[in-house]
């Protein structure tokens, strides 16, 4: 169970992430913070690169900072998007993560459990969504389970 206290502070921590955002090109700056299964948070932002194709979202920043750090598994994740110096309380929409984002979340949804959603326009403004309503019928290691049993 996550305390409402706790989805605040992730929200507040993907604010602060966002600020290292490097998107000259869009100008669209993201903040990501991750809530590991095992209590630690990870920040991220989006990265992007002169061939727009090399651009990396925030959410997988986030992601392959907790992986290599030996988290492996989400509780939560806070994501908050918006165009540089956006008024956030104006800001329409809530931004949820791309497609590409979700796939590579999925991968570490809790063996039991679901993995939290919180697309922020504001501290105090969030919306909520698990990973499974983002991607329904989706393809994870499961799938694959069949190289564990030597077939
Ligand atoms: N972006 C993210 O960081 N996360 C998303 O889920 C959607 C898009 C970034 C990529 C790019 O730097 C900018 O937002 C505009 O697409």
């Amino acid at each position: 169970m996550i305390t409402e206290e706790m989805k605040s502070h992730l929200v507040e921590q993907a604010f602060l992430a966002r600020e290292s955002s490097y998107s000259p090109y869009s100008r669209f700056k993201v903040g990501a913070a991750i809530l590991s299964s095992d209590g630690r948070i990870f920040l991220g932002a989006n990265v992007e690169n002169a061939s727009y194709g090399a651009t990396i979202c925030a959410e997988r920043t986030a992601a392959v900072k907790a992986v290599t750090e030996g988290a492996k598994s989400f509780a939560a994740i806070a994501v908050v998007g918006a165009e540089e110096g956006a008024d956030f309380i104006k800001n329409k929409d809530y931004a949820f993560p791309c497609g590409i984002c979700r796939q590579v979340l999925r991968e570490f949804v809790p063996a039991s459990g679901e993995l939290l959603v919180l697309a922020a326009r504001a501290p105090g403004d969030y919306r909520e969504m698990t990973l499974d309503a983002l991607l329904p019928h989706s393809f994870g290691p499961e799938d694959l389970s069949y190289l564990k049993e030597g077939r």
